[in-house]
C-alpha cells in the first residue's frame, strides 16, 4: 500500500492546533473539517475523471472542463470521529456520494464494534471510495469497515483512507490485509499506547469533536 503525507504548510499548522490539549471541542471539530479539506483536496488529486465543452463567458467562448457529474466519489465517514473530518467532502468535491458506518471500539478490548452500515448492497463497477476517520490506531476500525467495502464489490485500487493521523500498527495491517490501497494522512506518529491511544497524537477525536 501506499501512504502519503501531503508536504503542505496548511496540513501542518492544523495537525499542530488539532494536537494543543488546549484547543477546546468547537474549534477541533472545525480545525478537523478544514484539515479534510485539504486531504481530500489531495486524495482526489488523482482521480477525477473530466468532461469538456464549451461555455460563453460575458465576452466569448471558452473550451472549459467539468468534473464529470455522472462518476461521483462515494465518501464513507466512520462515526463518530469521520463525520468531522469529512464535512467538507460533499461541498468541495462536484459530484459525492456519502455512505455512513457507525464503528465503535471497546475501550478495553480495542475490537471493533459495527453499530451502523448504510453501504450499499454493492458498488458499482469502478466506484472510487475515500473512507474518512481521523485516527488509525491499532487499525482494527478500517481493517473493518474495508472488508465490509470490499465485501460489497469495491476494488483496493480504488479505495483511499483519509485520516489526520495514522500509527504503525495499523498501517502494517493494512498493508497487509488490502494491498494496493492508498492511505492520505495529515501525519504518521510513532507509536500506540496499551489504551490504544496514538502517541502523541490528538486525544480522543470523536469525544473532542462531539463531547
Ligand atoms: C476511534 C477513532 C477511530 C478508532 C481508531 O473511534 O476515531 O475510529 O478509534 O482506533 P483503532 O485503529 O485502534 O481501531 P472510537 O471508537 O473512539 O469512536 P468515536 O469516533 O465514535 O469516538
Amino acid at each position: 500500500q501506499d501512504v502519503f503525507v501531503p508536504p503542505h504548510p496548511l496540513i501542518k499548522h492544523w495537525i499542530s492546533v488539532l494536537r494543543n490539549e488546549e484547543t477546546p471541542c468547537p474549534i477541533f471539530k472545525n480545525v478537523m473539517a478544514e484539515l479534510g479539506r485539504f486531504l481530500i483536496y489531495e486524495a482526489s488529486r488523482d482521480c477525477l475523471p473530466t468532461v469538456s465543452g464549451e461555455i460563453r463567458s460575458p465576452v466569448g467562448v471558452a473550451s472549459v472542463e467539468f468534473i464529470d457529474p455522472r462518476d461521483p466519489i462515494v465518501v464513507v465517514p466512520i462515526l463518530r470521529a469521520g463525520l468531522a473530518l469529512a464535512e467538507h467532502a460533499s461541498s468541495i468535491l462536484p459530484a459525492t456520494k456519502t455512505y455512513h458506518l457507525g464503528i465503535s471500539r471497546d475501550e478495553e478490548t480495542l475490537q471493533p464494534t459495527v453499530y451502523l452500515n448504510k453501504l450499499p448492497e454493492r458498488f458499482p463497477e469502478g466506484s472510487r471510495v475515500f473512507v474518512v476517520d481521523p485516527m488509525l490506531a491499532t487499525g482494527g476500525t478500517v481493517v473493518a469497515a474495508l472488508d465490509l467495502i470490499k465485501e460489497r464489490g469495491a476494488d483496493n485500487k480504488q479505495v483511499k483512507v483519509i485520516s489526520a493521523v495514522a500509527a504503525p500498527p495499523a498501517l502494517q495491517k493494512l498493508s497487509e490485509k488490502f494491498p494496493g490501497l492508498h492511505v492520505y494522512a495529515g501525519i504518521i506518529d510513532p507509536t500506540v499506547n496499551e489504551k490504544g491511544f496514538i502517541i502523541p497524537g490528538l486525544g480522543d477525536a470523536g469525544d473532542r469533536s462531539f463531547g
